[in-house]
């Protein structure tokens, strides 16, 4: 799990970094991220003791939400970012009525129970676990899930070496260290908070052009082009040439990793022993 999330989000995940995603060029870029698998969407609609109410975490441009509302009676996407939330609501063009944006942090959220299913894609290590956790325990329906999703980014391809390198490479040329205990600390900051109760892996085949894989790392906060400035050129031009001996007709193949993990909120924190 943490080698996949290491590409998506390094170097330290300071969660003020957050803000990137109001940005409209992280934003912009966001739309070249592939889509979750058909089999994660089944996967969570299996979670639901009831096809009733979906909380959506972080929901950015809506890919999980928009994915569950056709087969859920209401969907509420909740994200800080005005810019992501505009996106989504673009996307989805009217088409699912039922689903709700609401624009502000997690942490903050006030709502009525029952719900049927909390996803958060790629959003738990932005979010406050001892602010959320405890609201989420109250609001969840018996039997209901908290589902944490990621991985949207290269897992393994003929050109995962030479382009992980190059990432890695630049976290330092940024001033960053590849997998700190910082790091390690933030992305698994939730698992306290959970009574696991299971994981699963999915795999799915992206081909993609080259320069819109480029841009799924500008739709990241590390590599947001606002913070590199005149950086963004030359990470660019590293990251095409790591990917050019294995292109055809400027694309790329990749396999992509979706990991889930799911279980029942915490009301309070697990002790360590
Ligand atoms: C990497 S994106 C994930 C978007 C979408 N869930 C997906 O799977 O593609 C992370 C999202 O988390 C949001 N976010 C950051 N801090 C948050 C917070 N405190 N509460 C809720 N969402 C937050 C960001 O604005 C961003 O849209």
């Amino acid at each position: 799990m943490l080698a996949a999330l290491q590409s998506a989000e390094m170097p330290s995940l300071d969660r003020s970094l957050a803000a990137e995603f109001d940005d409209d060029d992280v934003v912009a870029a966001y739309v070249h991220r592939p889509d979750y698998p058909e089999a994660l969407i089944a996967h969570l609609l299996e979670l639901m003791p009831v096809r009733g109410r979906v909380l959506d975490l972080g929901c950015g441009p809506g890919k999980l939400s928009r994915a569950l509302a056709p087969h859920t009676d209401e969907v509420i996407g909740v994200d800080p970012s005005a810019a992501m939330l505009d996106l989504a609501g673009k996307l989805d063009a009217g088409k699912h009525q039922n689903v709700r944006w609401v624009h502000g942090r997690a942490e903050d959220l006030q709502l009525e129970a029952p719900i049927h299913l909390v996803v958060a894609g790629a959003s738990i290590h932005w979010i406050d676990p001892a602010a959320l956790f405890p609201k989420l325990a109250r609001w969840l329906a018996p039997k209901a899930s908290v589902a944490i999703v990621g991985g949207d980014e290269p897992a393994s391809a003929p050109w995962i070496e030479p382009y992980r390198a190059t990432i890695r490479g630049w976290v330092e040329r940024m001033g960053g260290r590849w997998d700190d205990d910082g790091y390690r600390a933030r992305i698994s900051a939730h698992e306290p908070w959970l009574d696991i109760q299971g994981r699963d892996v999915l795999l799915h085949e992206v081909r993609q052009r080259i320069d819109d894989l480029i841009e799924t790392e500008h739709s990241r906060a590390t590599w947001a082009r606002r913070r590199m400035g005149a950086l963004a050129e030359p990470f660019d031009a590293d990251l095409r040439a790591a990917l050019a001996p294995w292109a055809e007709d400027g694309m790329v193949t990749y396999s992509v990793e979706t990991r889930l993990m799911w279980g029942s909120p915490r009301a309070e924190v697990r002790a360590v022993a």
